[in-house]
């Protein structure tokens, strides 16, 4: 077998990686187009000839109140021909290497393969699910707390206030992608359009914009299931139950044979604990499934760490003491120190370590992943012998500095371009 290289890609491949992306992805139609400037695309030789490609798509996203420089990989495919010979696995190496050196704190995936990319680092999110209410809940908690709310035709003259809409409800979410005009855009164009499918309300309140909500209709009948109204986003400042119901009941108001309303995996923590309170019903859908590598630590922790030391100036103030433990992470070998004895959290070079009151705790960087997602406490990966923390008793303090909460994902890959000024990338594909 020749050498295999993963390397950055030139002028000159585009014609081979895109025979390998509709081998490999088994459609004449697949693609990678818009490509990124080409330092963010990665192709795979054997022996001189194309035989691999992914390529990173840089965009913003929302951690903990930070806007935090992401990385979506996608369109990962080898010529079925050379599979199992290592060539993904050296693609993903170089992924990581570009995402690390252009400053890419974290990214994101979809896809059906989740094992592949679980040894390279990456982690589930969760797996998809759809939050859905009869008409006749809908019903019944208006009639209990009407409130007077009216949907109105939303504009492009308004992207403005529909996009700081938008980021109040990304900034309050733990990982969101970031909205600006550009982004939202092509979100909202569609839906403005007037057709019966796809819809974009303003939400007026007491003489007030409070929001905007943005959705499909179900356009066909499917045996046995109601028809259903399903949101993509509602942006609220407030996911209060009774106005979240109004504006269902709006939404409902189109026509009487639509059964439901339902919103997807994207749906915001905050709408989606008023759902529940209404009484809907959550149903895992399948298929792909989101995945997110934490590329630099250091740098996540730093984004996070407003976050992260209200987590531990609580458990402070609980346990009454004016400073806490200094922890050390080591994820895969990058070792930070978590610097508590101030009463606030300080993210340094881990130089000190074991011996001087600091505690040390290893973490593989899918078990990291797994921490900052909100879907393990540090304690919960001890427990599962995952790993061994040298000071058990600091693992109440990492509780609560990284409580489990409940984590959207929510981005459109392909409005990759909208971010790229925001983070100081020359769009042009041969950059
Ligand atoms: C997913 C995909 C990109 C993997 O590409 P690949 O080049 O076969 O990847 P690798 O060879 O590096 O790894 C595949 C497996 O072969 C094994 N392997 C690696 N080197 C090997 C070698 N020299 N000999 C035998 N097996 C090897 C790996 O351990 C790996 O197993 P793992 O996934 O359990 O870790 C490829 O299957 C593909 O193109 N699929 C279709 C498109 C697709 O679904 N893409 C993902 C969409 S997000």
């Amino acid at each position: 077998m020749g050498k295999i290289v993963a390397r950055t890609f030139e002028h000159r491949d585009e014609r081979a990686m895109n025979g390998v992306i509709q081998k490999s992805f088994k459609n004449p139609a697949a693609n990678a187009y818009p490509l990124p400037p080409s330092r963010f695309v990665v192709v795979a030789e054997l022996g001189g000839k194309v035989v691999g490609h992914t390529s990173i798509r840089p965009m913003l996203f929302h951690v903990g109140g930070s806007i935090v420089r992401a990385g979506v990989l996608h369109m990962v495919g080898t010529d079925p021909a050379y599979q199992h010979k290592g060539i993904g696995h050296a693609m993903m190496d170089k992924a990581v290497e570009t995402m690390r050196s252009e400053r890419l704190v974290l990214s994101f995936l979809e896809t059906p393969v989740p094992g592949f990319y679980a040894s390279k680092g990456w982690e589930v999110v969760r797996e998809r699910a759809d939050v859905s209410i009869p008409r006749a809940a809908v019903d019944a908690r208006v009639a209990k707390a009407p409130v007077h709310v009216e949907l109105r035709d939303g504009s492009l003259d308004r992207l403005a206030s529909y996009v700081a809409f938008r980021e109040r409800m990304a900034s309050k979410c733990w990982f969101f992608v970031h909205a600006n005009e550009e982004y939202m855009k092509p979100l909202v164009e569609k839906a403005c359009q007037g057709g019966l499918v796809d819809f974009f309300h303003e939400i007026w309140r007491g003489g007030k914009l409070a929001g905007y909500v943005l959705g499909t209709r179900d356009a066909t009948v499917k045996e046995a299931k109601p028809l259903r109204i399903a949101v993509q986003e509602l942006a609220l400042d407030e996911y209060d139950p009774a106005l979240v119901a109004n504006v269902f009941k709006e939404l409902l108001a189109f026509d009487d044979e639509f059964g439901a309303v339902s919103a997807g995996f994207y749906v915001v923590p905050g709408l989606a604990a008023a759902m529940e309170e209404l009484g809907g019903t959550e149903v895992k859908v399948g298929g792909n499934v989101d995945m997110v590598r934490i590329n630099t630590v250091k740098e996540f922790l730093g984004h996070a760490r407003d976050q992260l030391d209200g987590g531990l100036v609580a458990f402070l103030n609980r346990e009454k003491l004016d400073g806490g433990t200094d922890v050390t992470l080591d994820v895969g070998g990058e070792r930070v120190l978590l610097s508590c004895t101030s009463g606030h959290l300080v993210i340094k070079d881990a130089e000190r370590s074991k011996g001087d009151g600091c505690a040390v705790l290893p973490l593989s960087r899918n078990d990291f992943a797994r921490v900052v997602t909100g879907q393990a406490a540090p304690s919960t990966i001890v427990k599962e012998g995952k790993a061994r923390c040298d000071q058990p008793a600091v693992l109440g303090q990492l509780d609560a500095m990284f409580p489990t909460q409940p984590v959207v994902i929510n981005y459109t890959s392909t409005f990759f371009l909208a971010h790229l000024e925001e983070m100081g990338i020359n769009p042009f594909p041969w950059a």
